[in-house]
């Protein structure tokens, strides 16, 4: 008798992105201040970036600093700038044990001195050649702004004599974008909203979304695991007929 094996096609996982929301809720939720739903929410970025690792992952982005996020009480962004400088200066030697490359992206000017350093240092001690993982941090990052800073550089450079404007292509506008990553494979969102928020306008044209009901501090590794098992399986066509 004929042995039937299906072939499950396994795409291949580089890139993930993640936009962690819900950090405000679960700490109304559980009766506490929200600086205590972002330092929860910390924790939880550990434990993905340990799971990437174990799964392979090429780079993970995580946003965690939007432009419009400027916009809530000064309390609370001071809580988020606090945390930064924490998460930096305990996690930099794991990340280091664990060959994690981190890199900053985003207009992080506003932030002021003391956590441009801590970005400069945070990268310098990270640098690898081969790293296990990419992890990047969107701070004070905005897809429209990126779009909008990538158009003004290739017009002066059009200006200037220097981009031939027919030469212009999909490589262009990475070359010019601050995401360190040209595209996305996989983008969850956790916190139950079915947006993108002005998070990789560009570099998730063809990402597979996944949107989890789940506030992030309560996302797990298992949670995780199944939305990359679910993005392996799924037949990504990129509009072609396949
Ligand atoms: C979204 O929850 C979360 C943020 C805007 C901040 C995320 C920041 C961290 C987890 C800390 C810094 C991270 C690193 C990697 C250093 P929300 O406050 O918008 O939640 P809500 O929608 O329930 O109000």
């Amino acid at each position: 008798m004929a042995t039937h094996i299906k072939n499950i096609a396994q795409n291949h996982l580089g890139n993930v992105a993640i936009i962690m929301d819900g950090n405000g809720r679960w700490a109304k939720k559980n009766a506490l201040k929200i600086s205590k739903g972002h330092e929860k929410g910390v924790s939880v970025v550990k434990e993905i970036v340990e799971e990437s690792i174990n799964q392979k992952v090429k780079s993970l982005t995580l946003y965690a600093f939007s432009t419009e996020n400027w916009g809530r009480p000064t309390q609370e962004i001071n809580a988020i700038k606090n945390l930064i400088v924490n998460a930096i200066n305990d996690q930099v030697p794991e990340l280091v044990e664990q060959n994690v490359q981190l890199k900053f992206f985003g207009n992080f000017e506003l932030f002021g001195k003391k956590i441009i350093n801590k970005i400069e240092y945070a990268e310098s001690s990270t640098k690898s050649k081969n790293p296990s993982l990419k992890l990047n941090i969107a701070l004070g990052y905005g897809g429209q702004q990126d779009i909008i800073s990538i158009v003004k550089s290739v017009s002066k450079g059009v200006l200037d004599g220097e981009i031939d404007i027919n030469k212009i292509s999909d490589k262009t506008i990475k070359d010019f974008s601050c995401v360190p990553e040209p595209s996305i494979d996989l983008l969850i969102r956790t916190g139950g909203d079915k947006r993108v928020s002005n998070f990789l306008l560009y570099q998730i044209a063809y990402s597979e979304i996944c949107f989890l009901d789940n506030f992030w501090p309560d996302f797990t590794r298992l949670e995780y695991k199944n939305c990359i098992n679910q993005y392996k399986t799924v037949s990504r066509r990129f509009g072609k007929r396949v």
